[in-house]
């Protein structure tokens, strides 16, 4: 070998070693708010049960298997002719051996999987379930309570954040508005696809209180990855307590120019309960109770005056946005300084 072959031979496998310590060190996080391996609910527990026996038997599998390739391709290097290994192709017990071990391993994994298929898969029945609906949008997420009816008919819905009660089922029904999205809360549930003009159906459980992240996980254009949203679980006397702020109509505004500016504009797409006309809109989210969400725009921007002056005044710079064929996207209305700062002051107040 000559020298400057070994030296390439030698920064190949620098290379080689940089690149998986590469992928290594990406997977390390101090905080990872939609770590799979760490399940709070028993959807999300259930999966980690299957993962963790099928990872290890696959890990003993991998080097078992690479070892002894490993070995082989060492021990049988070309040397002469002469040390050739002896051929054993057509040997009719190894083929049986090593068709029966592999068949035996997958039989075995089968029963737990095919068992947790058909429990994830079934429906939670009782009168402490909660039902919500969830849907879609390019970009944000929508929630109809099922359970929660409204004086003025209808459910109650929200935007970005799902807030449930701990310790109690929550069946979800989910679909989509316009393109294929998919719903994803990592710490207590699998995935599910939100598909136009079909209801699909996932359950989760979160065991303790606490905000747990999710994002949509199915390409779904441009601001796919803006496309996130959080879950709220709070024990049930803080849920029931939020359900009944929720269900109460917006308050009136101080200044009755707001209510005009709404009314022609923001209605277009938004609903204000009790406002005016009150809207009655999906394209938008309902922002009867905007400032009781802690995040915006699909749950990219944190709910306070500063983010939500700026996205008022050039949303696309937040959030990448485009005119969709479904209906038009949050967009600059050239709104002036003082209008901006008058529908903070309200919008902020809407708790
Ligand atoms: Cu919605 Cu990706």
């Amino acid at each position: 070998m000559t020298g400057r072959n070994a030296r390439r031979n030698l920064r190949g496998v620098w290379t080689a070693l940089l690149t998986v310590l590469g992928l290594f060190l990406v997977a390390c996080a101090k905080n990872a708010p939609q770590d799979t391996l760490a399940p709070v609910g028993p959807v999300a527990e259930q999966a980690d049960n299957l993962f963790r026996p099928v990872f290890w038997i696959a890990a003993v599998v991998f080097f078992l298997v690479e070892g002894m390739l490993v070995y082989v391709m060492w021990r049988f290097r070309w040397r002469s002719d002469a040390d050739a290994p002896k051929q054993i192709h057509g040997n009719t017990r190894l083929e049986i051996i090593w068709t029966i071990i592999p068949a035996v391993l997958l039989a075995a994994i089968a029963v737990p999987t095919v068992i947790a298929i058909f429990d994830v898969a079934e429906k939670p029945v009782g009168a402490n379930v909660v039902h919500v609906k969830v849907i879609g949008h390019q970009w944000w997420w929508e929630y109809e309570y099922l359970d929660v009816e409204l004086p003025g008919g209808g459910n109650l819905k929200t935007a970005n954040e799902l807030v449930i009660p701990t310790g109690r089922w929550v069946d979800l029904t989910v679909t989509s508005v316009d393109v294929i999205h998919s719903f994803w809360v990592p710490k207590l549930a699998g995935k599910q696809d939100a598909i136009p003009g079909k209801d699909n159906f996932i359950k989760l459980r979160a065991d303790q209180p606490g905000v747990y992240e999710g994002q949509c996980a199915e390409y779904c254009a441009l601001s796919h990855a803006n496309m996130r949203l959080r879950v709220i679980a709070q024990p049930t006397a803080d849920f029931d307590n939020w359900v009944r702020g929720q269900v109460a109509p917006a308050p009136q505004p101080a200044d009755a120019q707001i209510v005009d500016r709404f009314l022609n504009t923001c209605f277009q797409c938004h609903t204000l309960r009790g406002i005016g006309s009150g809207g009655g809109a999906t394209t938008g989210p309902d922002l009867t109770h905007f400032a009781s969400r802690s995040m915006f725009a699909g749950s990219m921007l944190e709910t306070n005056a500063r983010n939500l002056a700026a996205w008022l005044d050039n949303p696309s710079s937040l959030k990448p946005l485009a005119d969709l064929p479904a209906g038009p996207t949050m967009r600059d209305y050239d709104l002036s300084q003082s209008e901006i700062d008058a529908l903070v002051a309200y919008l902020m107040s809407l708790e």
